[in-house]
């Protein structure tokens, strides 16, 4: 049995980030690390085989690193955990192999972690939170829509079509030419411009996937008006220049990031309002790297509160990437007596892994 005072390594290696963290059984969070690969900025976006050989140099400093802010060695640890997918499979295969190595030559139970999953139990690092609700896992290679009648039990509902929630940010500010990754670049410039400046479509689905999401016709829509109004025949600004050089150009890019902005949020929470009425739940918990963006915490809670509900939200360091929120997740099935073997499987597909036992990494 798990108890109060032991200690777990968690380990997430599932995209572009190296993350290690240290969770006490009673669900405090001693330590909580994250490595960002800067080497995909150059490339604009995620090179999977650049971020697996980061990983593998990375991961052993930045576990080094969470144990030492937790202030315990290898020797206080009593279980570890680490993501077995869905993610990059050459990615996943190096935290997942050093854990069950970890695991192996220590003596010590393992466990194998659903990344969404992950997600959706980061906030219990923060606060209290309570079954049933409307989850939104929406990052830069997810977009999940899910009823959550309690913990453990996950329906989804819907998902994105083609890209991401996450992935639609990323690919507007490449074609704006404003770096990578774009979520909070887009976030900064669209908290100066008109959200209604540029009506962009909303991919509502409603007869043939009211619960799914696709952003490519909006990405492709983002491009065609830059191509009309000429913003690819003017030279952009090198990288060198300051970003706000050009009040002219700012003003531009801060309507088209608000416009495309707003687009993504309507849906987004338009599709979790008509979820939780479908499900009768006004409980509303947003997460994954895009539930950091400022406007669409608000509109979520503005919904979920004119339901008589409530949002709740991660703070951003636990809503991106991180380990600390795969230790939340290993803690419950540890304090279940549940482990993997160590022949646990990595897993890059999520339909592979809710055919196999929803989110429970089993
Ligand atoms: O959860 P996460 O760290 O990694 C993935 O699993 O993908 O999410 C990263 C994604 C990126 O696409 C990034 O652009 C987006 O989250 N993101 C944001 C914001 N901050 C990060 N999107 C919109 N607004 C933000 N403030
Ligand atoms: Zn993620």
């Amino acid at each position: 049995m798990f108890r109060e005072s032991d200690l777990l390594l968690a380990i997430e290696t599932s995209c572009d980030d190296t993350c290690a963290a240290v969770v006490r059984g009673d669900g405090t969070l001693l330590s909580n690390v994250v490595a960002r690969q800067a080497i995909h900025e150059e490339y604009v976006g995620v090179v999977p085989e650049l971020a697996s050989r980061e990983h593998q140099r990375l991961l052993l400093p930045t576990v080094r690193m969470s144990l030492e802010e937790a202030g315990v060695g290898l020797d206080d640890l009593s279980a570890v955990a680490a993501t077995r997918g869905p993610g990059l499979i050459g990615c996943l295969l190096v935290g997942l192999s050093a854990a069950k190595g970890l695991a192996l030559s220590r003596g010590l139970p393992f466990v194998g972690v659903n990344h969404i999953e992950g997600h959706l139990a980061a906030i219990c690092a923060e606060q209290e939170w309570e079954a049933p609700f409307v989850g939104l896992v929406a990052s830069g290679g997810h977009t999940e829509l899910m009823y959550v009648p309690e913990w453990g039990e996950y329906q989804l509902l819907g998902a994105t079509r083609d890209d991401a929630a996450g992935e639609a940010f990323d690919k507007v500010a490449k074609l704006l030419g404003l770096g990578f990754p774009g979520g909070p670049i887009v976030d900064r410039y669209a908290q100066q411009g008109n959200p209604k400046a540029i009506a962009f479509p909303r991919a509502w689905l409603k007869k043939d996937g009211p619960f799914d999401f696709s952003f490519s016709g909006l990405k492709t829509a983002v491009k065609y008006h830059l191509e009309d109004v000429g913003f690819f025949d003017e030279a952009a600004p090198s990288s060198e220049e300051p970003a706000t050089s050009d009040p002219d150009r700012d003003a531009f890019l801060a309507d088209v990031c608000a416009s495309f902005q707003a687009a993504v949020i309507d849906v987004l929470v338009g599709k979790l309002e008509l979820a939780c009425k479908e499900t009768k739940t006004n409980r509303v918990l947003l997460c994954g790297g895009v539930a950091c963006n400022g406007a669409l915490r608000e509109a979520a809670g503005d919904m979920a509160r004119s339901l008589g509900g409530e949002l709740g939200v991660p703070s951003p360091r636990l809503c991106q990437d991180n380990a600390g929120m795969i230790g939340m997740a290993a803690l419950s099935r540890l304090r279940a007596g549940e482990t993997d073997p160590l022949s646990l499987p990595a897993v890059a597909n999520l339909d592979e892994l809710v055919l196999t036992s929803p989110f429970a990494g089993a």
